[in-house]
C-alpha cells in the first residue's frame, strides 16, 4: 500500500527516484505520496462503510494543506483538538458538519469559533466542559450537537505516553458520571446530544483493546437509550496502529469485522477518527550523511536531519526504519543515525546495521508520514524539513522550507534593549 518501492536499485516515490526530490528540494525533507494515502483512506473506508462508519481524519497526525485537501476530496471529515486545527480543516474544504471538536481543554474562544462555524460535533472530556458549552450558547444564541467523551478504563497496551483510556488519564469522563451528564444535556434548550464518544490510545496493533472499550462504551448507550434517550451516534476513536518495523498497517479486515460483530444491526452512526492507519505508511523523510564518526565503542552517520524534524524516537523510543536511497552494496555495520543537535538523545535510529555509509548519501527513514512534520520545531535554530507531495508521478513542494531569517523575524527585541 505504500508508494514506497526499490527499483533499478533506487527508492522511488510512486515512480519518481527520491534522489531527484532530495536534489530538487534539499534534505531533511518529508515526501508522502497522493497514492498511498488515496489507497489507505479508501481501504479503511470500504471497510466501515458498511456499518454507517463515517471517517474523520485526526488532524494531529499530519496537517499539511494538501494532504487535507486530498482528504477532502476524498470524502474524509475531520477530527479536530484545537481553534488552529479547526480554521485548517475548514480552509482544506472539509465541510464544518462533517468536523469533530475533541479535546480535554478547549476554551472559551474554540468554542465559540466552533459554534459560529457550525461545527457537526463537539466530544465534551468534563461536566465543566459541558458547563461552558451551555453558559457560552445560551449566552451567544447558539445551538450544538454535543457527544461525551468517555474513559471506558481500559488498557490500550501502547506506550506509556499515547494511552489515553485508563482511568488515571486526563481524557474522557467516567461511565458513572457520563449517566447525570448526558442527562441534562438532553434537556438543555441549546446542545443536541450526539451520543458518544471514546479514543483509548494510539498506535495499537491488537483488537482485543478495541472490543473491550467498545463493549463498555456499548453497555453505556443501550442504557441510555434504554431510558429513552436519544444517542443517535458512537464515535469509535482512532488508535489503529502501523508495523514500524515491516511498513505494514494493522490488520483493517479483522477491525471491520469486529464492528460488523459489535454493532451490526444496533442502528448507529458509527465515526471513526484514524491518524496514523492512514498517513504514516505514505510518507518518508529524506536526510543525507554529513558526516560518518567512529567513537572507542561505536560508529555514528551524522545526519542532516535531527529530533527537531523529527522527534518520535527522541520521545517515544520509537523505532522507524532507515534504509539507504541507493543500493550501496557495500559490507554492513552496526551504527547509530543521529542528528546534529546538540543533546545525546538526538538520534533517528540507535543500533542499526547498515551498507557502510560515505558523506552525502541518501537515507529514507520509513513510515514518517503520521507524527513527524506536525511536531516538528526549529531548536537549535535549525530550519525543520519542508514538505513534499507526490501527486501523479509529480513532485510538489507543500511546505517550504523556512529560512534562518524567518525564523529569526518571529522574535522581537524591545525599545529598551535597542
Ligand atoms: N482521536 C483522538 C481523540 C486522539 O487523541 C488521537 C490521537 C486520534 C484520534 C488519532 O489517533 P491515531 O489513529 O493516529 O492513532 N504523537 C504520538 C501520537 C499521539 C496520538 C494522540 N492522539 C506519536 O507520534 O506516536
Amino acid at each position: 500500500m505504500s508508494g514506497f518501492t526499490r527499483d533499478h536499485n533506487r527508492l522511488h516515490v510512486d515512480g519518481l527516484p527520491l534522489e531527484d526530490i532530495a536534489a530538487e528540494f534539499g534534505t531533511p525533507l518529508y515526501v508522502y505520496s497522493a497514492d498511498a494515502i488515496t489507497a489507505a483512506y479508501t481501504r479503511f473506508h470500504e471497510a466501515v462503510a458498511g456499518a454507517d462508519g463515517h471517517i474523520h481524519f485526526a488532524l494531529k497526525a499530519n496537517s499539511n494543506m494538501a494532504v487535507l485537501r486530498l482528504l477532502a476530496r476524498l470524502g474524509a471529515g475531520a477530527d479536530i483538538v484545537s481553534g488552529g486545527e479547526m480554521q485548517r480543516a475548514l480552509a482544506a474544504g472539509i465541510a464544518p458538519e462533517k468536523i469533530i471538536f475533541s479535546g480535554v481543554g478547549k476554551t472559551d474562544a474554540e468554542l465559540l469559533a466552533a459554534f459560529e462555524a457550525g461545527i457537526g460535533q463537539i466530544n465534551a472530556e468534563s461536566p465543566a466542559e459541558v458547563d461552558a458549552i451551555i453558559r457560552l450558547a445560551e449566552a451567544h444564541g447558539h445551538h450544538c450537537r454535543v457527544a461525551l467523551r468517555v474513559n471506558p478504563d481500559v488498557d490500550a497496551k501502547t506506550h506509556a505516553k499515547i494511552a489515553t483510556g485508563k482511568s488515571d488519564t486526563k481524557f474522557g469522563i467516567s461511565m458513572e458520571d457520563c449517566l447525570p451528564l448526558y442527562r441534562r444535556m438532553a434537556e438543555s434548550q441549546v446542545i443536541t446530544p450526539a451520543g458518544l464518544a471514546v479514543h483509548i490510545g494510539s498506535q495499537i496493533m491488537t483488537l482485543e483493546p478495541f472490543e473491550n472499550a467498545w463493549v463498555n462504551l456499548l453497555d453505556l448507550a443501550e442504557t441510555l437509550r434504554d431510558e429513552g434517550l436519544d444517542v443517535p451516534g458512537l464515535d469509535l476513536g482512532g488508535g489503529l496502529g502501523v508495523d514500524y518495523t515491516t511498513g505494514q498497517p494493522a490488520d483493517i479486515n479483522g477491525f471491520g469485522d469486529l464492528i460488523t460483530r459489535l454493532f451490526g444491526n444496533r442502528q448507529y452512526r458509527l465515526g471513526f477518527e484514524p491518524g496514523r492507519w492512514i498517513i504514516a505508511e505514505a510518507g518518508a523523510l529524506l536526510t543525507r550523511v554529513i558526516y560518518t564518526k567512529k567513537a572507542p565503542s561505536k560508529q555514528f552517520a551524522i545526519v542532516d536531519g535531527a529530533m527537531n524534524d523529527l522527534i518520535r524516537p527522541t520521545l517515544y523510543e520509537a523505532y522507524h526504519r532507515i534504509e539507504t536511497v541507493a543500493d550501496l552494496n557495500t559490507p554492513e555495520e552496526p551504527l547509530d543515525i543521529v542528528g546534529p543537535v546538540c543533546e545525546t538523545g538526538d538520534y533517528l535510529g540507535l543500533n542499526r546495521m547498515m551498507p557502510r555509509l560515505t558523506d552525502g548519501d541518501l537515507l529514507a527513514v520509513m513510515s514518517a508520514g503520521a507524527y513527524g512534520a506536525v511536531m516538528r520545531s526549529s531548536y537549535n535554530t535549525r530550519p525543520p524539513a519542508a514538505e513534499v507531495l507526490v501527486i501523479n508521478g509529480k513532485a510538489h513542494l507543500v511546505s517550504p522550507r523556512q529560512s534562518v531569517a524567518d525564523l529569526i523575524a518571529l522574535d522581537t527585541i524591545p525599545d529598551d534593549l535597542r
